[in-house]
């Protein structure tokens, strides 16, 4: 028989100092710094920006008034958002929530225009249609989400959503010379409401969406036939204006038996002073001990074992930062 075999394995990075708050049942928490969030938003962006590309705006119809031609009726129809570019972005957290700001953000449209009009004469009409390229330049948006714990979950939601244009540039293929004048001062303002509210539809669905995904995590991940690990969120997420901490239950418990209970110690959301990292995660000794005597007491054999590093020992190289193997 092969010698048992113990792995050591510290899921550690940059602990403490520890943040003064009290965190009752939470024995693993883990803060997203800065630069996490960042990659969190640079994801976020990305997957916004192709449901947005296909969005299609209602179409908008007016009776505008022409010198001499007189009331036109004109409509604008099929007008879709074709590209978005993000320029910059930046995502900021504070004590009541996060936002993520696009700014510069530039989108092409493509619409088809219809005209139609009434002669002196009888019931003679003239109509005429063409399509037509509608530029959005320098526009910003915001999204501010909030976090909270419901019953161990988290649950994010849509605190604030703007969108702000600066300039639209219409392009009109073909029409009458009349025409370009006409479409700019009537529907220069509704496209850019319509735009921007079906922007600020798109954005809110895609938060709902990922909050339905961020809210059905599992509460208890099964590590195998013996153990599972608490992973129920405790507490409401510890915002600051740098990064973004959760608590979670962190605890082993019996799969067998269904509730398993161990420690009474607690531990405090880390805090980073490395920004260069993305995450980092803290581990209370109670989280090793609830899977030590959880394996202990059940198999002869220790198949993991689960060690509490202390502060101190933590100022170590990178490499040996993530992760120890040792065989005894
Ligand atoms: C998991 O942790 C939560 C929060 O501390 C606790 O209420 C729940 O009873 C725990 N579940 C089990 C199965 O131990």
């Amino acid at each position: 028989m092969p010698p048992p075999t113990i792995y050591l394995l510290l899921i550690f990075s940059l602990l403490i100092p520890p943040h003064p708050t009290t965190a009752d049942q939470s024995f693993i928490s883990s803060l997203i710094t800065q630069n996490g969030l960042d990659f969190v938003k640079n994801l976020l962006i990305s997957k916004a920006i192709p449901t947005l590309t296909s969005t299609r705006i209602p179409k908008i119809e007016k009776t505008v008034r022409i010198p001499v031609i007189g009331k036109v009726h004109i409509v604008l129809s099929d007008i879709t958002i074709n590209r978005v570019n993000v320029g910059l972005s930046n995502i900021k957290p504070d004590a009541t929530g996060v936002t993520i700001f696009g700014s510069d953000v530039t989108c092409d449209l493509s619409t088809k225009w219809h005209y139609a009009y009434g002669t002196w004469v009888g019931p003679i009409s003239i109509s005429d249609s063409g399509t037509a390229r509608v530029k959005v330049i320098g526009m910003e948006t915001s999204i501010k989400l909030g976090l909270h714990n419901q019953e161990g979950s988290l649950n994010l939601f849509v605190m604030e959503c703007n969108c702000h244009m600066n300039d639209i540039s219409i392009d009109l293929n073909g029409g009458a010379s009349w025409l370009y004048q006409g479409v700019v001062d009537a529907f220069e303002e509704p496209i850019r409401s319509e735009v921007s509210k079906e922007i600020i539809k798109k954005l809110k669905a895609g938060v709902l969406k990922l909050g339905s995904v961020v809210q059905s995590l599992p509460k208890l991940i099964s590590v195998d036939n013996i153990a599972s690990l608490n992973t129920t969120f405790v507490n409401d997420p510890f915002l600051s204006d740098n990064s973004l901490g959760f608590g979670i239950n962190g605890l082993f418990v019996d799969s067998r038996k269904g509730n398993y209970l161990y420690g009474k110690k607690l531990q405090p959301p880390v805090s980073c002073s490395d920004p260069q990292k993305m995450v980092g995660i803290a581990l209370d000794e109670a989280v090793f001990n609830s899977g030590f005597a959880l394996y202990y007491n059940v198999t002869p054999q220790i198949l993991y074992l689960f060690v509490f590093i202390n502060p101190h020992l933590l100022h170590m190289t990178d490499e040996n930062r993530l992760y120890c193997v040792r065989h005894i």
